[in-house]
């Protein structure tokens, strides 16, 4: 990988460069490459080709979760990786989430245990809390349980801080590296962290140009924990949820910002997200944008293109991702 830039001195004080791929450090000797494959709908099929072509250009990090359902195609392609000896365990970075069916102490192990299977490795190197909004599936494989209206079957009694309890428990037994959250709220976030023997390393949230979580990231900043993007090139495939606004994608201070020097809307985008100190998960099932979005490392966003970045923030009101189905439980982030 060619040699990387360092934009600017605060982002250089949280940069190593682990195994080639820059990387965020955790605070307990782990890190975590800045640039992870998003696989959110991705299936099996595209899932096998879509990992293959990001290894071979030098990611080192995939997020998935039980949600997603292709932990079993990841699995194959990372066996397929790690028989061969092209990277070892200990260079690839594996992010994956216990899903809202698994939202109490006592579902926590076993999901977390299937994932493992399904992965085939003996841990993961974030287990991520994928969402405080708990649900009631029939059996484990019922993943978004509905009722007959089209209604989340969701839990009224979820326990943020006993499955947090649950989770901590998964450290002790060497199944994961580190532990964190996602979708949760500040209020939420502080709750943890009064009950915690382990302390989140992690929040994996939507942050995108449209929805920059400054509030949150501050928060997340004063207590040592990182931030992970998701949605980080604002979800084009949920454009709806954007209203008026252009596709990220395609606004035109991003697009002027990419012509002028010489890189793809995507790339300034993740680039803007990753001077800003977060690591950043794109989804692409497309070989070659695969490859376009971790060309990143290569170039900087001037102070004032980060500035004239930043002024696209529309705080709530660039939420993409409304999930909807958490919106009449107690405890709703949002
Ligand atoms: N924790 C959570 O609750 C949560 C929620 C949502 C997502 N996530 C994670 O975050 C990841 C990223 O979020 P996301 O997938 O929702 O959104 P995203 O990464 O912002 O956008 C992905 C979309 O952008 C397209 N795309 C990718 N690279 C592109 C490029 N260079 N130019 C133009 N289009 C491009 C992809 O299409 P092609 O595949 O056709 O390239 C795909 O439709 C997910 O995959 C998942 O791992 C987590």
């Amino acid at each position: 990988m060619r040699e990387t830039q360092c934009p600017s001195e605060s982002w250089c004080d949280s940069f190593t460069m682990a195994d080639q791929v820059p990387s965020i450090e955790l605070g307990n000797g782990g890190n975590m490459p800045y640039i992870g494959l998003g696989t959110f709908k991705t299936k099996d099929c595209e899932m096998r080709e879509s990992l293959r072509v990001a290894l071979e250009c030098g990611y080192r990090h995939v997020d998935t979760a039980t949600f997603y359902q292709n932990e079993d195609a990841i699995g194959e392609v990372l066996q397929e990786w790690l028989a061969s000896g092209k990277v070892t365990r200990e260079e690839v970075f594996i992010t994956t989430k216990l899903p809202r069916i698994g939202n109490r102490a006592g579902d926590v192990a076993r999901f977390l245990q299937k994932s493992l299977e399904k992965l085939r490795v003996s841990y993961v190197d974030l287990y991520l809390f994928h969402h405080p909004v708990g649900a009631i599936g029939k059996d484990d494989d019922d993943l978004s349980p509905v009722d007959s209206e089209g209604n989340s079957i969701n839990d009224p009694d979820t326990d943020l801080e006993s499955v947090w309890k649950a989770i901590e428990e998964q450290v002790d037994a060497g199944r994961a590296r580190n532990i964190g959250l996602s979708n949760f709220n500040i209020v939420q976030i502080e709750r943890i962290l009064k009950v915690c023997r382990i302390r989140p390393a992690n929040l994996q949230v939507e942050v995108h140009a449209y929805h920059q979580q400054r509030d949150l990231r501050a928060l997340c900043h004063k207590h040592g924990i990182s931030v992970c993007a998701f949605g980080p090139l604002g979800a084009p495939y949920m454009a709806d949820g954007a209203g008026e606004r252009p596709v990220l994608l395609e606004h035109p201070k991003v697009v002027s910002i990419a012509n002028r020097l010489a890189r793809t809307p995507a790339q300034v985008l993740l680039r803007f997200l990753i001077q800003l100190g977060m690591a950043v998960i794109p989804k692409s099932s497309n070989p070659d944008r695969i490859r376009q979005n971790f060309q990143v490392f290569d170039f900087e966003l001037s102070t004032e293109d980060m500035s004239s970045l930043e002024d696209l923030d529309c705080g709530k009101e660039g939420k993409i991702f409304t999930m909807e189905f958490s919106k009449s439980h107690p405890e709703c982030p949002f």
